[in-house]
This record gives structure tokens, C-alpha cells and sequence, in this order.
């Protein structure tokens, strides 16, 4: 027993990655942070050779393969994946360029628990080639999302966005790049906001979901593209 002031106990997250894992290297280096209201408890890949595997070893953070393709059904699958989690005792479950579609028993069995981020300001541009898709159209800002997950895809009360300006010479790539700076920012800020309670589902007269937030209305503080 100590006397000192206690600390609250941190969320337990896991992480789902197929890919090369940046976003959850970012979660696991602002998770390091003994005031981060999360820590990271397991890396789940569905992909053996995923370059994530390799990064959340490193970190020293636990990792699994559970391979898609060993199940017969997506629901076997996920209820494999489950099994880790839950003998990692995971609370919140953080998708992570996670490239697996999920069943409405996952999702909902995690409700208000498993969150994913999206390289797009969403409902704009779900699915996948956004950057491409939003050059083609021509448009002048783009972004990126980090939203509690529901059954449809890419849909869920939205936790915290970034923008992005698109200049004359981008491409898709140098899109995906700048777009992936502000993805490392806003996951680790939707991920604290989550685990300390400040991001709520609160739903209106319409039914209609939306992630109540505690920030004053600054009217000022706007970004043109281009300016
Ligand atoms: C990110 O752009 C993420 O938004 C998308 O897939 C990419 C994954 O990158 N869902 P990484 O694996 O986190 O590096």
C-alpha cells in the first residue's frame, strides 16, 4: 500500500492491424505517457506478415496471428480474434488499417468500445482509394476520421477529424502521406478521449448518434484551402 496520490487504472486496448502498423505504433508510443488514460494491452494481425507484427514487438506489447483465412465463416473468425482479446482482458478495441470487413455480432458485442480510423473526412469518401477519388473530384480540403464503429461501413459517431489542404501537384501518394501525419495526431487524441469517458454517444430526438463534445464554439478558427 503507498500513501502517494493513486492513479487511475488505464483502459485496457487492443489493437486489430493488417498492414504496416503505423497508427497503432503511434497509440503505443502516446500510450507510453504514464498520464495516457490507455495502455496497449495486445496487437491482433490477421495477416502473418503484416510489417505491425514486427513494430508491437518491438514496443514489447504482445502480438497474435489470427489468419482469415483458417475459419470457414467471418463469424468463427471474429469469435477467434475475441478469444485473444478477452485473455488480454481487453475493454476497447482500436482498429488499426485493419482490412477485414467485421459482422454485426463483433461490432456489437464492442458497442461504443471499438473505434477505427479512416484516411477521409467522413460521410465523405468511405471505402477505399479516398485520396484518389478526392482528387478526381477536385476537392480542396481532405482529412481523416476516427469514429466509434457500427454495422455499416465506414458509418459511426464521429470522434475527432484533422484537415488537410490538397495543393495543385498532389497525387494520391503525397495525399496519403500528409493525410497519415494528422492519422498518428488524431488516433491517439480519439483513443485518450474514449478511455477517460470525455467522448459519450449521446443520441437525439431523431434517433440520430453523435459524440457529444465538451469544446467551446471557436468561430475564427477556420482553414481555407487554398487560402
Ligand atoms: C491508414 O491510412 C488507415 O487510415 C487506413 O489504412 C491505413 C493503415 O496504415 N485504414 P497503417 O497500417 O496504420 O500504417
Amino acid at each position: 500500500m503507498s500513501d502517494g496520490p493513486t492513479t487511475p487504472a488505464k483502459r485496457r486496448v487492443g489493437v486489430l492491424i493488417s498492414g504496416g502498423g503505423s497508427n497503432m505504433a503511434a497509440l503505443i508510443a502516446a500510450a507510453r505517457d504514464p498520464a495516457y488514460p490507455a495502455e496497449i494491452v495486445c496487437v491482433v494481425s490477421n495477416v502473418a506478415t503484416a510489417g505491425g507484427l514486427a513494430k508491437a514487438a518491438d514496443a514489447g506489447v504482445p502480438t497474435a496471428v489470427v489468419d482469415h483465412r483458417a475459419y470457414e465463416t467471418r463469424e468463427q473468425f471474429e469469435r477467434a480474434v475475441v478469444e485473444v482479446l478477452d485473455a488480454h482482458g481487453v475493454e476497447i478495441v482500436a482498429l488499426a488499417g485493419f482490412m477485414r470487413l467485421l459482422t454485426p455480432w463483433f461490432i456489437e458485442r464492442w458497442h461504443d468500445r471499438l473505434i477505427n480510423i479512416h484516411p477521409a473526412l467522413l460521410p465523405s469518401y468511405k471505402g477505399l482509394h479516398t485520396h484518389a477519388r478526392a482528387l478526381a473530384d477536385g476537392v480542396k480540403i481532405v482529412g481523416c476520421t476516427v469514429h466509434f464503429v457500427r454495422p455499416e461501413m465506414d458509418v459511426g459517431p464521429i470522434i475527432v477529424q484533422a484537415a488537410v489542404p490538397v495543393a495543385d501537384d498532389d497525387t494520391a501518394e503525397t495525399l496519403a502521406a500528409r493525410v497519415l501525419v494528422q492519422e498518428h495526431r488524431i488516433y491517439p487524441l480519439a483513443l485518450a478521449r474514449v478511455a477517460s469517458g470525455a467522448a459519450r454517444v449521446v443520441t437525439d430526438a431523431e434517433g440520430r448518434e453523435r459524440v457529444a463534445t465538451d469544446l467551446a464554439a471557436t468561430l475564427d478558427a477556420t482553414l481555407l484551402a487554398p487560402a
